[in-house]
């Protein structure tokens, strides 16, 4: 079944990934060396819907959410939303979201660990509800992901903040401040959170130094949609005038750039040829020009992303994750995949969560030539892998995994495979849409 010396077993990793520690059950099985050819449809945006699932809170009536992602992180959203009060149903892929009743203020541990967006609903009960208490989210393998800037903002407006026993308590008597603040860096999370928190303070809010990454101007612009008077969408200074009365709206749900942009790597991987129906191009600026460096072709017209990978060959020498427009990080680990099937020397800077590496040490089970030092991981692409038993750790690094898998000839496990099912929809069904050989095992 497996080459000689490729592994076999899937070492421990790190449970902080998911301390509610569930059965690791489900695994990927994929059959590489096929080029990917096809068409696929480009899902809703995981990082867009999260931010207004929660945003949705602050309006005491009903929100549509249209071509809302079919995924873990929103199903574990949509629970704690009902444990809140809220009334969901789903109609096909509109989430419909009865916000009239909000009964509680305070997400279970167990909720709050299953997924850090909670972390997004502080800004919405405390403009709702003047009130919220959760778990501290704790970290991830990918970094330690505090959520201080959260709090700091939360304070800056009038809230009480503290924290007991690893609880985090925030109260507000009355309605939350409007205030002026300017974010010491640049956290999209932090950017989020404040925005909602602003739409119910009394005055009007001056958020700069703000994250731009093209989920802000969705949440922005599905606020509009509310009625929520805002000026500097797309620009790191934004103004928000609290105190709006919020209506019932039906917004639909911008497609997803990063699993735009893992299909895309996939089909490059794999010197394949595919047509990615209903990609952001427009948002996906840095990753089409790392992708045209690599010798992939591509034209987008008409929410159509066209690329041909066949001619892909060259490394790339020097490339770091940055804030938006910038290489996003969430790629990071996928390109990687794609530039060990390169021959020569690439090089890549992760700049945004230190520990975005952690990937690295599957890819070297599978005969991969990376040196990690520091931020930095030089890559000798083009050595010969060998398929195996892959040790999914968190998110992207599945994805990473899972390209890489499909560009070796080979039987591969990727497993769990509970952490690709929190980002990407019908990942079995596009990618063999695409005619690789996949089965996702329960
Ligand atoms: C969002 O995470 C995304 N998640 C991430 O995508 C994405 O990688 C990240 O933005 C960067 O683009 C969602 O939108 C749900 P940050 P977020 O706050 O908001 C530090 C995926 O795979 N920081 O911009 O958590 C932080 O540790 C996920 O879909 C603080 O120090 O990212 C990091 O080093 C992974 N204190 C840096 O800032 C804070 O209070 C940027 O984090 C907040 C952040």
């Amino acid at each position: 079944m497996y080459k000689e010396g490729s592994p076999t077993s899937c070492d421990a990793y790190d449970r902080v990934t998911d301390p509610v520690g569930e059965d690791e059950v489900g695994e990927i099985w994929i059959e590489g060396g096929v080029p990917l050819q096809g068409k696929i449809q480009i899902q809703g945006s995981k990082n867009a819907v999260l931010p207004m699932m929660a945003a949705a809170i602050l309006h005491e009536g009903i929100t549509c959410l249209v071509g809302c992602p079919q995924i873990e992180d929103v199903y574990a959203m949509e629970q704690i939303l009902n444990s809140l009060g809220v009334k969901t149903a789903w109609v096909e892929h509109s989430l419909y979201l009865d916000c009239r009743n909000i009964e509680k203020t305070d997400i279970s541990p167990g909720d709050a660990r299953r997924m850090r967006s909670t972390v997004m609903l502080l800004g919405a009960l405390l403009g709702r509800k003047g009130k919220i208490s959760f778990s501290q989210p704790g970290g991830c393998v990918i970094g330690k992901r505090p959520i201080d800037l959260h709090l700091q903002t939360m304070q800056a407006m009038g809230a009480a903040v503290w924290e007991e026993e690893e609880t985090i308590y925030a109260e507000m008597k009355g309605q939350l401040r409007a205030a002026r603040v300017t974010f010491p860096f640049v956290s999209v999370g932090a950017t989020e959170n404040s925005i909602i928190a602003a739409v119910n303070a009394n005055g009007i809010t001056q958020l700069e130094n703000c994250a731009i990454e093209p989920e802000i101007s969705h949440l922005c612009r599905f606020l509009q949609a509310m009625d929520v008077e805002m000026k500097g969408i797309g620009t790191s200074s934004l103004w928000i005038q609290g105190g709006c009365s919020l209506r019932d709206v039906k917004y639909e749900v911008p497609p997803d750039r990063i699993v735009a942009g893992t299909y895309l790597l996939a089909a490059a991987a794999t010197r394949g040829k595919v047509i990615l129906e209903n990609a952001p191009v427009e948002e996906m600026g840095a990753v089409l020009r790392i992708y045209e460096k690599m010798g992939g072709q591509w034209n987008g017209n008409g929410g159509k992303l066209m690329a041909n990978a066949m001619k892909l060959s060259r490394p790339i020498s020097y490339v770091k994750t940055e804030c938006y427009p910038g290489f996003p990080t969430d790629m990071q680990s996928i390109l990687m995949a794609v530039l060990l099937t390169v021959k020569g020397n690439s090089r890549i800077e992760e700049t945004i969560f230190e520990d975005r590496f952690r990937v690295v040490s599957e890819f070297q089970k599978m005969g991969a030539q990376i040196e990690v030092k520091e931020r930095q991981a030089s890559i000798h692409g083009g050595v010969s892998l060998f398929p195996g038993r892959l040790c999914a750790q968190e998110l992207r690094g599945s994805a990473s995994l899972i390209v890489a898998a499909l560009a070796v000839k080979g039987e591969s496990v990727v497993s769990p495979s509970r952490f690709i099912e929190r980002g990407y929809e019908n990942l079995e069904k596009n990618f063999s849409n695409l005619g690789a050989r996949i089965r996702v095992r329960e």
